[in-house]
């Protein structure tokens, strides 16, 4: 999920791997390192924290080398240190891989490894990469062959640059799931990650494909599939500006990070589900599993849109755990002198895992003797740390101060985390066949609801003057209206509020009035028609409709003024599927009223006071 930087040619790669990674910083990384080849001698340098902390340790190296990879790390296996920075290497410290993305089977193959002698000396799943090459090497293959056979062996995502000492004259590079670049240049060549870290050097690039390796000269290249079909790659001249680029062509981060949900949803279930015993597997909660399952009650404490994700958890625990479970404000919650029990378990929800009032009520909750759960973003973050487990979401780095493909990745890790425990309980195997199976569909669904994209920027345009805004839902809608109000308010800067939709009739149907847009979610479910008639109140007072409803639904479009239509799904997955037209609609509005929708005035991305 991060960046890769690769140079051969006759200038001195290290400056180019540095300003490379650089370009590369805006994606969020907590780690970087550089690996070089030069007189069949190799020099790596790994560093915690920022690159300009790499290119001080590099200063007094003086290093000259027309061969080398680097890499910014964002963590998903093994805390962000310089031992677990990226590139990994062979026992005999010659052959080097960087790597983006995620190893599903590292285990199992570090298990093989292991078993031939190989020694590992870090907690990421990345280092099985350089071991397995090793030993293909070992078996007489050359390096591209070698590196071939390895990803055959490999499920799971990866962006991989290798370099050998033995062969100097090449980089391997792979891509299934995490992009990558070749750049050519004159006499020269470059690997990345994204266009942005090669663009200054060449504008002549070629996009490597899922299952595509290729070995890149200094003047040339050559490409294979990894089941060894030969292919021809097309080379494409860049028209994008820099900062086109940055944003993946995309107007805005957050943007973006809406649009990558498809992916990033895949990522935080990826390697999760055991489909054939309709239950999940969350290796961060192996050791607590039983503790959990055996839970009196359980505690969620969050703040903002990851409050809004524990409410959600709070409708999916309570219905197929039976735990009875309570959503707090991380704020409140720490200075409430609450009552925890032994047997309390208290999950901590936050994208930054620094937010100051959750980290707080973290420690709070384990001096009174809970069972502390974190459910963090950030791997290696003061929460995930101070956790006495807990599990990643892997949505990858979000910049957009509104939180978006984080909210929806806590959404998927709440529903494992509930089939986890309800299948140790009262769940069914074929019930938890169901949703796991229907779990695996998301992604696409989220992909159908963003080619709405378009249909909801003119919605938008309609009420971007407005000067309020009412958002309703039922059930495990209730928390996705609250949702959808915060993100208009926090980037439209127009007040918003949710509410439960039957809740309006004791004082907020005062406020309706043709001035007072309300957006109902109203799928077809077990409440529908409790919200046909919330949505025949607000219309007998001349409100303006918004609904987001159900593709087959055929009745509401005679009733609301504008349909967003979306796919069904089952009822505790619904809230993944009924955000999305909530957030285009508040990152069109915010667009359209020319507001600076990444970094919107008075919040910061994470809130590390009080
Ligand atoms: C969400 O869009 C906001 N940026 C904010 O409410 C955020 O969710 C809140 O500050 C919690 O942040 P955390 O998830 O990093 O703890
Ligand atoms: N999964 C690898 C690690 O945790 C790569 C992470 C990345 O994509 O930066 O080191």
């Amino acid at each position: 999920m991060c960046g890769i930087v690769g140079y051969i040619g006759d200038k001195n790669c290290v400056p180019i791997l540095i300003n490379g990674l650089k370009r590369l910083e805006y994606r969020g990384y907590d780690s970087a390192g550089i690996a070089v080849i030069f007189d069949h001698n190799s020099q790596i340098v790994k560093n915690k924290g920022k690159v300009s902390l790499l290119e001080d340790k590099l200063e007094s190296l003086h290093l000259f080398s027309n061969l080398g990879i680097g890499h910014t790390r964002w963590a998903t296996h093994g805390i962000p240190n310089e031992l677990n920075a990226h590139p990994h290497f062979n026992s005999e410290k010659n052959l080097y891989v960087i790597h983006n993305g995620i190893i599903e089977n590292y285990q199992t193959l570090k298990k093989g490894l292991q078993k031939l002698g190989y020694e590992f000396i870090t907690q990421t799943d990345s280092e099985v990469l350089p071991h397995l090459i090793d030993s293909f090497l070992k078996k007489g293959n050359s390096l591209f062959k070698s590196v071939q056979l390895s990803l055959n062996e490999v499920e799971g995502t990866y962006g991989i640059a290798v370099v050998y000492e033995k062969e100097p004259d090449k980089i391997i590079a792979a891509r299934k799931g995490s992009p990558l670049v070749l750049g050519i240049g004159e006499n020269e060549n470059f690997v990345a990650s994204d266009v942005s870290a090669i663009l200054s050097h060449t504008k002549q690039i070629v996009y490597l494909e899922d299952g595509d390796i290729i070995q890149v000269f200094k003047d040339h290249f050559s490409a294979k599939t990894i089941l060894d079909k030969d292919i021809e790659k097309e080379i494409h001249e860049i028209t994008m500006t820099l900062d086109e680029i940055d944003k993946g062509g995309y107007s805005h981060f957050m943007l973006k990070e809406i649009m990558e949900q498809p992916e990033s949803v895949r990522n935080s279930m990826r390697g999760r589900i055991l489909f054939d015993e309709g239950t999940s597997k969350l290796g961060g909660l192996e050791n607590v599993a039983e503790a959990l399952a055996a839970s009196n009650r359980i505690i969620i404490s969050a703040c903002g849109t990851s409050w809004h994700a524990g409410l959600v958890g709070k409708y999916m625990l309570e219905q197929f755990t039976r735990i009875p479970t309570e959503v707090e404000y991380a704020s409140e919650f720490r200075y409430r002198n609450p009552i925890i029990n032994k047997g309390d378990t208290i999950f901590f929800i936050s994208q930054s895992g620094e937010t100051a009032d959750t980290l707080a009520s973290l420690k709070e909750s384990k001096m009174r003797g809970a069972l502390a759960l974190g459910i963090c973003n950030v791997v290696g973050s003061s929460i995930a740390r101070e956790s006495n487990a807990g599990v990643y979401t892997h949505a990858g780095p979000e910049i957009g101060v509104a939180s978006t493909k984080a909210f929806t990745s806590q959404l998927v890790v709440l529903s494992l985390i509930t089939l986890l425990i309800a299948r140790k309980k009262y769940m069914s195997i074929v019930d938890g066949k169901s949703i796991a199976e229907e779990l695996s569909k998301i992604p696409d669904k989220i992909a159908e609801i963003l080619k709405l994209n378009d249909q909801i920027e003119e919605i938008a345009e309609v009420f971007k003057e407005a000067k309020n805004f009412l958002y309703l839902g039922r059930g495990y809608n209730f928390p996705v209206a609250l949702e959808g109000a915060l993100k208009l308010k926090e980037i439209s800067y127009i007040h918003a509020e949710g509410y439960p939709a039957a809740e309006m009739k004791h004082g907020p149907i005062a406020l309706i009035d043709e001035n007072m847009p309300a957006v109902f979610i109203a799928p077809k479910d077990s409440t529908y028609d409790k919200i046909i008639s919330n949505i025949q109140e607000v219309k007998a007072r001349r409100g303006k409709i918004i609904a987001v409803a159900s593709q087959c639904d055929n009745e509401i479009d005679k009733i609301v003024d504008y349909t967003i239509k979306i796919p069904d799904t089952i009822r505790i997955l619904m809230p993944l599927l009924t955000v999305i037209p909530l957030q285009l609609l508040a990152y069109h509005i915010a667009v359209k009223k020319g507001l600076n929708v990444d970094q919107p005035r008075n919040l910061a991305k994470s809130v590390t006071v009080e």
